[in-house]
């Protein structure tokens, strides 16, 4: 059941993937000196699918997930997004996409201070010049349990609403491809348990796909499939695993560079 992923071989590759990564690295340039963070990570998501990414603290999972998105340039590698490679697109071809196809929660939530919780999930759609669909926008507020928060501002929210209105902003974009980092992590129990249901639903809606961060085996184990990322490479995957299984595995990672 748990197979180890060999640095130069790429992961699995479902039949029609929606995300490839091949041999990743991304260097940050730390007081004049290149620090690399990512050594070489190749996969693919496939379109249908729901995948994890574990890793210990530091071990460069929303690295990963930010050169997955398009928001980094890796320094070398290749990423195709939605079936484009993005290193051929232009930044505008690539603002365009991320409006259009991908859709990104964000580990901090990136909500507007000033806009209520409502206004804050349409805001894509005024920006792309569109109409926000009014019962889209109040629907996707009530699915993740805000309909009675709708005209609450970020400053007078909780972490975990806070958490979902960025999750609803995402979810009201019905994008193909979704990128979670940490979607549950402020969340209860029950709210999780929620968000996550709705995150794999809409994974296995047709044509869509989605890749989240979790330190949570939990939130793992619903997953199709879970890729542990260790120093910066992928080092083992599991697929549809049990929660002991998956904490496990996670705790035989031990500290990152440890
Ligand atoms: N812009 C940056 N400049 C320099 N170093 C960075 C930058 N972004 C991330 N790093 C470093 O890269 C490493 C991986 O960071 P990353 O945020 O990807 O980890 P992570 O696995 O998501 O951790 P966590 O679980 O704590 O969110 C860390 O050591 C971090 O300090
Ligand atoms: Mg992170």
């Amino acid at each position: 059941m748990v197979s180890q992923i060999h640095e130069s071989a790429p992961a699995y590759a479902p039949p029609v993937a929606a995300i490839t990564a091949h041999d990743v690295h991304k260097a940050y340039t730390v007081d004049n000196r290149q620090v690399e963070i990512l050594h070489g990570v190749s996969l693919a998501v496939g379109v249908g699918e729901i995948v994890a990414v574990m890793g210990p603290s530091g071990s460069g999972k929303s690295t990963l997930m930010y050169c997955l998105a398009g928001l980094e340039a890796p320094s070398s590698g290749q990423v195709t997004l939605a079936g484009q490679p993005l290193e051929q697109l232009s930044r505008a071809d690539l603002a365009r996409m991320r409006r259009s196809q991908v859709g990104f929660v964000f580990q901090s939530y990136n909500l507007i201070p000033t806009l209520t919780a409502a206004e804050n999930v349409a805001l894509p759609y005024l920006l792309g010049k569109r109409k926000p669909p009014a019962d889209l926008i109040a629907g996707t507020l009530a699915t993740v349990g805000l309909s009675e928060r709708a005209d609450a501002r970020p400053p007078s929210m909780s972490g975990g609403e806070q958490q979902r209105v960025a999750l609803a902003r995402v979810l009201a974009q019905q994008p193909e491809v979704i990128f979670a980092d940490e979607p549950t992590g402020a969340l209860d129990t029950r709210t999780g348990e929620l968000v996550l249901a709705e995150l794999v639903r809409i994974a296995h809606t047709p044509g869509r796909c989605v890749l989240v961060v979790t330190h949570d085996p939990k939130v793992a184990a619903a997953c199709d499939r879970i890729l542990f990322l260790r120093d910066g490479l992928l080092v083992q995957e599991l697929r549809q695993a049990p929660v002991e299984v998956v904490a496990s595995t996670l705790a035989g990672l031990g500290r990152n560079g440890a």
